[in-house]
């Protein structure tokens, strides 16, 4: 099968593209590098550097790649800046997808996978919640991604491209970019080698559901594979297992010290400190994976206990000049 991932030199599509890959798929992918990198690329793999926003741009790189299957990881990612400016995380979140559809319609790509949220569409939840929950996004990024996933039903009906949301819980991992607001793992990450206490929001009592990148690469390959899916389906992608951000930077912070130890050094990562809660930020964000794991098959792989330690080894390797 040949596939295009959209945002593909980013974190998630990066590890999405080496699974494929190594699953021996054709790959090509589309990405204007403002927050992916061609370094998390294979040379060989095709890149075309466009922007989702120009539909000419996307047309002329689906014409040139034709692909079978399509994996829709472009995204402005930071929810702060779409309460900035709800018009360009639109232009990129929105229009950028609604170009890649046209694109996948014109090409007659036969499944179009879409990277949506569970960490924002759901709102406030008391347990792990089920896709069948109401949707309640409170930023536009959360909009955007809710909305999306409406223009999927759409292309589905009425131009019978299958379409498939996979809802991701938070994702961490190698590459993963440490320098917008989310992924806490990352900037935790990088603070604790640089020797700087991470700050942890208002008490830390913010629970969510971390799940690896290879996992979440993973149920991409599943859903871009599977031939008989409906026309369309949402999924989530998460692991169900409650951490709160405490428990988080303390398993983390031992995580780093033992990679530390493991090369020699005798520097004490520091405890982190508490700052302001953050305005707006869940109490509680949980999804259940009940539904992939009986439609798809997939389920977690990647425990923290695992996971943390395998994120530190990339980040310690990345930061520390003498390791
Ligand atoms: N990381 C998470 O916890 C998480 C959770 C839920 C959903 N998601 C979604 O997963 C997808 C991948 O996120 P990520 O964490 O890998 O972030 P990322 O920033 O590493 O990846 C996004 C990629 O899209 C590219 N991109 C951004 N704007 C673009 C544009 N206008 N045109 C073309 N390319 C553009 C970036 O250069 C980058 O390579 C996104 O759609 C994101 O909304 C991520």
């Amino acid at each position: 099968m040949r596939v295009l991932v959209t945002g593909g030199a980013g974190f998630i599509g990066s590890c999405l593209v080496d699974q494929l890959l190594a699953s021996g798929h054709e790959v090509a992918v589309l990405d204007d590098l403002s927050s992916g990198s061609r370094e998390n690329l294979p040379a060989d793999v095709p890149f075309y550097e466009a922007d989702v926003r120009d539909a000419d741009a996307v047309r002329g790189v689906f014409e040139k790649v034709r692909p079978d299957a399509v994996s829709h990881q472009a995204a402005q990612m930071s929810v702060s800046r779409s309460v900035r400016e709800p018009r360009f995380d639109a232009e990129v979140n929105v229009l950028g997808l609604i170009h890649a559809l046209d694109a996948a319609v014109a090409q007659n790509v036969e499944r179009f996978v879409f990277a949506s949220s569970g960490g924002v569409i759901y709102g406030e939840v008391s347990g792990p919640v089920q896709e069948d929950a109401p949707g309640n996004p409170i930023s536009p990024y959360g909009i955007a991604k809710w909305v999306g996933e409406r223009y999927l039903q759409f292309y589905s009906r009425e131009h019978n491209l299958r379409c498939t949301a996979l809802r991701y819980a938070n994702v961490y991992g190698p590459r993963q970019n440490p320098h917008g607001e989310a992924g806490v793992v990352a900037i935790f990450c990088t603070k604790m080698f640089q020797g700087e206490a991470a700050t942890i929001n208002g008490d830390g009592r913010y629970i969510r559901d971390y799940v690896e990148v290879s996992d979440v690469a993973r149920a991409n390959v599943l859903a871009l594979e599977a031939s008989e899916l409906p026309p369309f389906a949402a999924f989530n992608v998460g692991t169900s297992v409650p951490t709160d951000v405490n428990q988080l930077a303390e398993a983390l912070r031992d995580a780093c010290q033992a990679e530390l130890a493991r090369r020699g050094s005798r520097t004490t990562v520091p405890a982190c400190g508490y700052g302001p809660p953050r305005a707006g930020d869940l109490r509680t964000n949980l999804v259940s994976y009940d539904s992939i794991r009986r439609v798809l098959g997939w389920a977690p792989t990647v425990s923290l206990a695992n996971g943390l330690p395998k994120t530190a080894e990339w980040f310690a390797t990345k930061l520390l000049r003498s390791s």
